[in-house]
């Protein structure tokens, strides 16, 4: 069997495993990113497009920013939209932090596996059959044919890194009883849609609507995301593009305004969840972003909380590289952990007061407008949305 080396395995090229494997070659740490997808696949796969302030700094500050800084779109606050009226969450008066930007991850991705790749770095992509091993010793390694049908690959490694996803091969890996999951599933799902038209709004608008919940985003200056509450189950081929328009008319509708429609280029239902694991390690294997943890999209928090992760581990594996000590990887579970729950906190607050549960009676519809309308008028509580979506500090 060929056997090869290196210092941390990585499985999984999503934000969290490039942007680990990038910060570790900064401190001079080598790793392997093993990823089943293709490089394309990787490339243009649509998902979330928001990055806190402290992402993208982290990005600019380690030299993947120049695009998104020339592309990205700034925003210094959101609009939440409810009993057909809309009212402005305005982050930089409230935060005093210059906001968010709008940049589609799989552009970022590109950046990351351009980055990776000029430094000679190893990502490889249509990896099959990858599974990890002997995470309990000092010697840790990771299995996998470099394409399908090929003979299996031997990588030893001092660590491995599973950030591959909610559905990857690392958790599972855990003997069954280490892991604790904590979770909670929602009723509904979002129906999102690509559309070739200028954005209809300079900022992005989260509505509440008897109908369910609808959300105005924006890729660049002309192309628009939108997406509407549906049920967990939608079939799509029930969505033909008008129905879709106007069903985002009516839950969007305020006096004055326009939303504007355009040719829809891509379709499809993202499933809503929260979930974590405790310990986010066991033994040398370690689990970063959604390999760990999901939130609903409400909040969009998804890849913020994936770089948070890795931003602890790679200061986590340099300390041991440097001084041999083990304090903070002995500690990154718990450290990540603490921001873990509270942005899983707000995310399941969004989440709630902004969509319509099927077993809501009058009462609760009530109590969810007031909680808007107090989110809108206390400052307060405008307060704790606003700094809670640009990002909490890193501590
Ligand atoms: C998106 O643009 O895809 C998007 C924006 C905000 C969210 C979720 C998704 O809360």
């Amino acid at each position: 069997m060929p056997l090869s080396r290196t210092q941390v395995g990585i499985v999984g090229a999503g934000p969290a495993g490039l942007v680990l494997s990038h910060l570790l070659h900064l401190q001079g740490i080598e790793s392997v990113v093993l990823e089943a997808r293709s490089r394309q696949y990787c490339e243009e796969r649509i998902r979330a497009g928001v990055l806190e302030q402290g992402t993208v700094d982290l990005l600019t500050e380690t030299g993947v920013g120049a695009r998104l800084k020339r592309e990205g779109l700034v925003h210094h606050g959101i609009e939440l939209r409810f009993a057909g009226r809309g009212h402005r969450i305005d982050f930089k008066d409230l935060t005093g932090e210059s906001g968010i930007t709008i940049y589609a991850q799989h552009e970022l991705i590109k950046d990351l596996i351009k980055a990776r790749l000029d430094a000679a770095g190893q990502v490889l992509f249509d990896s099959d059959d990858v599974s990890v091993h002997d995470f309990d010793t000092a010697k840790p390694t990771i299995r996998f044919r470099k394409h399908k049908g090929d003979e299996v690959h031997e990588l030893s490694c001092d660590f491995i890194v599973g950030c591959d996803g909610f559905h990857g091969v690392c958790r599972p890996s855990i003997p069954e009883g280490v892991l604790t999951t904590y979770e909670r599933t929602y009723p509904f799902a979002w129906l999102g849609i690509l559309a070739e038209v200028p954005p209809s709004a300079d900022e992005l608008i989260y509505a509440y609507h008897q109908r369910g919940f609808a959300l105005l985003s924006m890729r660049s200056p002309s192309i628009s995301r939108l997406y509407l509450q549906c049920t967990p189950d939608e079939d799509i081929v029930n969505w033909p593009d008008e129905k879709i328009w106007q069903e985002l008319h009516t839950r969007l509708h305020s006096d004055g305004w326009k939303l504007t429609e355009g040719p829809i280029i891509q379709k499809g239902v993202t499933g809503m969840r929260s979930a974590v694991v405790e310990p986010m390690q066991r033994g040398r294997l370690f689990l970063a972003g959604d390999a760990a943890h999901i939130v609903p999209p409400t909040g969009a928090k998804g890849l913020n909380l994936a770089v948070a992760d890795v931003r602890i581990l790679a200061r986590a594996l340099s300390e041991f590289y440097t001084s041999g000590q083990t304090t903070l990887l002995a500690d990154y579970s718990k450290t990540c952990l603490r921001r873990v729950w509270k942005v899983q906190r707000f995310s399941w607050w969004m989440t709630s007061m902004l969509h319509v549960f099927s077993d809501d009676n009058p009462f609760d519809q009530r109590r969810q407008l007031a909680e808007l309308d107090y989110v809108t008028s206390s400052r307060a509580a405008a307060k704790t949305l606003a700094e809670n979506y640009v990002g909490l500090p890193f501590d």
